[in-house]
């Protein structure tokens, strides 16, 4: 007797056929989102479900799936969209892709760093425009990671691999946010210092949100954050748009109360065209591809797949998220 399972999304064949070799597989064969009618009727009945970071997967849902639902397996490393608790209660087993995507959303960071600092954007803007004029002394100049300050708040897998990309750089000190006062042998390990959350907002010239999204961090750059923040100093936020109360992150921009931003998530996804955010020549903002790269999306999907297969099977999952 084979599974039922539901895949909320268009996914990379090599995940796909996995699924459909072992189990009876419902597909949203689209690239856009499931919406929610479709999710409410496609998850009745299944036993698992492969879902995106796009998916709600709430109390709910779970519910309406039915008492034989045993795995969701989600094709991200962020869990946000899931309500673990509600799974837990349930027995219900979740899987997701970590570590496989560490690399790929390091190097979007490195990006989205010499983007901003180096107007990348704008720069092209002005040449795509014909507003170049001529080679200046003063123009398009910004500030460089050479012997600069860089601050993480949220020092995991990505985090640990952004410091690793950036020491050719010269980077002069990494800080890291921590509350924790036994981090001594992390910090040699890593060569970077914990400091508390003032101390970060203070002393860093680039500053990058790249935590898990959780009540704990939600809303945890506002303005009152920013104004502490240097005014010639740079944010990059590649967790989630969550992270930032947005408003608050246009006005610290528009009032140069700090110089720049790299976003890769913002609220909403996608960021209505209109938003004041992409009026600003000291912003960047990116469609949420920290993972965009062919390997790893192709890795993700088989993860997620074996994630899915495996927890359905009581087998040991490769990536289980533990509740
Ligand atoms: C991307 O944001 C992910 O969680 O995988
Ligand atoms: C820049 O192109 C220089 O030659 O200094």
């Amino acid at each position: 007797e084979k599974f039922h399972i539901l895949v909320t999304r268009r996914i990379p064949n090599a995940a796909l056929n996995i699924l459909k070799e072992r189990c009876h597989v419902e597909q949203w064969d689209n690239d856009d989102v499931m919406p929610s009618k479709q999710l409410v009727e496609g998850v009745k009945g299944k036993d698992g479900i492969f879902c995106l970071l796009t998916d709600k997967i709430d109390a709910n849902l779970l519910d309406i799936a039915g008492k034989q639902l045993q795995v969701v397996s989600t094709m991200s490393v962020g869990v946000d969209h899931i309500d673990l608790a509600a799974c837990k209660e349930r027995a219900i087993k979740v899987g997701y892709t970590p570590n496989i995507l560490t690399s790929a959303t390091a190097e979007l960071t490195v990006g989205l760093l010499l983007a901003t600092s180096r107007r990348i954007v704008e720069g092209v803007q002005a040449v795509k425009e014909g507003t170049w004029g001529t080679w200046k002394g003063l123009w398009m100049c910004g500030p460089t990671l050479e012997d600069s300050t860089v601050g993480f708040f949220g020092l995991g897998r990505i985090g640990q691999t952004v410091i690793e990309r950036l020491r050719p750089f010269g980077v002069k000190s990494f800080i890291f946010k921590t509350s924790n006062k036994k981090t001594k042998e992390f910090e040699d390990i890593i060569q970077a210092r914990g400091v508390g959350f003032e101390e970060l907002l203070q002393k860093s010239d680039f500053l990058i949100s790249c935590c898990a999204l959780t009540p704990a961090t939600t809303h945890i750059f506002n303005k009152v954050a920013f104004q502490k923040m240097k005014s010639t100093s740079i944010f990059i936020n590649i967790a989630r748009g969550g992270v930032v109360q947005q408003d608050d992150l246009i006005e610290a921009l528009q009032k140069k109360e700090i110089r720049a931003a790299g976003i890769d998530v913002t609220t909403p996804e996608p960021l209505p065209v209109d938003s004041p955010l992409l009026k600003l020549d000291n912003c960047v903002v990116t469609p949420h591809i920290g993972s965009a790269t062919e390997t790893t999306r192709t890795n993700m999907a088989v993860l997620a797949a074996n994630n899915l297969i495996n927890g359905l099977n009581d087998m040991e999952m490769e990536a289980p998220y533990m509740l």
